[in-house]
């Protein structure tokens, strides 16, 4: 495998996808492991490398709404507004796959979940190699990566290549939707906003927190974790006092926080911008958990727009 396979390099990226390598790719939400979907054995490796359960389907990323027709069977009209909205960008469609769509992609599953990344090396990418299969390129239940850099972390000499395209610009995942006779429901909340896809299509259900009814296994609970013990608190200054004397790291919306011993503190967005936010939210955890700290205290943000996505990762990523 290649020492240092972090490269900016699109047409090397081609001849491994090619090959059928998993590699590193950079989108606008979070680095993926990309893989062709007609390569089995690379689908495969994919989980794998993750150490995800293979009953937890990936999304097919396209660079063109004519790959979209070729990999489903019908898109409902709320789905094209959507798509007119948002691609390239940050939302991903569940849609009835056709019998192009193998089941190790959708674990089984009648729908294929798919979107247009908006992020240049990747659009060229695929735009020469076809549909690339790609999770989050974090291990199971770990923090998302937002910078090549994380994703060698996790991975290193695993993967002969990632593609390179700096860091990722929204910072969290993509919202995930499906439809339902047209209506659409959100079933993870992501870097497009409800509000934002209610402009476009009226009012939309909510499916994100249900436990039972899970949908998109990624909507399990423990999810996103560092490995530091991590508090979600709205009252960071009393959880302070209980970790008197212990190697603390905060993180917060816009203000500073006063500690007279040891603490490594992070501010999200001082101009309080929910996607200054969202786009710091996992390096500040991938940085903080670098630091041998005994807790990690996260205030959680403005429960609107952005930030009630922001929240769910929180939420997922605490301790208790
Ligand atoms: O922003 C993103 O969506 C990133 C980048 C790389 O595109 N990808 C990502 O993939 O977050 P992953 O695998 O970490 O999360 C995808 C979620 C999982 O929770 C999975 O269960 C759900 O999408 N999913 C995928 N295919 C599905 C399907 N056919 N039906 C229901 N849920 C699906
Ligand atoms: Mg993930």
């Amino acid at each position: 495998m290649a020492k240092n396979p972090i490269s900016t390099n699109v047409q090397q990226a081609a001849r491994h996808i090619l090959a059928g390598d998993v590699i590193g790719v950079p989108t606008e939400t979070v680095y993926g492991l990309g893989a062709s979907i007609y390569n089995a054995e690379a689908i495969d490796n994919i989980f794998t490398l993750k150490e995800r359960p293979r009953t937890n389907p990936l999304i097919v990323h396209i660079s063109t709404l004519d790959q979209l027709n070729k990999l489903v069977t019908a898109i409902p009209k709320n789905a094209i507004k959507l798509a007119k909205a948002f691609w390239p960008g940050s939302l991903t469609l569940l849609l009835p796959k056709n019998e192009t769509v193998s089941d190790y992609i959708t674990a089984g599953k009648p729908l294929v979940a798919v979107r247009i990344p908006n992020h240049p090396l990747f659009l060229e990418l695929l735009n020469i190699t076809g549909p690339i299969a790609a999770p989050s390129a974090n291990p199971f239940e770990r923090i998302s990566p937002t910078s090549a850099i994380h994703v060698a972390n996790y991975f290193g000499e695993k993967l002969s290549f990632i593609l390179d395209g700096g860091s990722c610009k929204s910072g969290i995942e993509s919202t995930i939707v499906g439809f339902e006779n047209n209506k659409v429901i959100v079933y993870r909340l992501g870097a497009i906003s409800i509000e934002q896809l209610e402009e476009v299509v009226g009012e939309v259900n909510v499916n994100n927190y249900h436990q039972d009814t899970i949908v998109s296994p990624g909507m399990a609970k423990k999810h996103y974790s560092p490995i530091t013990k991590t508090i979600v608190t709205k009252e960071i200054e009393k959880q302070i006092i209980q970790y008197q004397n212990q190697r603390i790291g905060i993180i917060t919306f816009q203000k500073e926080i006063a500690y007279a011993g040891f603490s490594k503190q992070l501010i999200l967005s001082k101009k309080g911008d929910l996607a200054e936010a969202a786009k710091n939210i996992y390096a500040y955890l991938h940085e903080l958990d670098q630091h041998h700290l005994d807790v990690i205290l996260i205030e959680p943000l403005p429960n609107i727009g952005l930030g009630r996505s922001i929240n769910d990762r929180l939420f997922r990523a605490n301790h208790e």
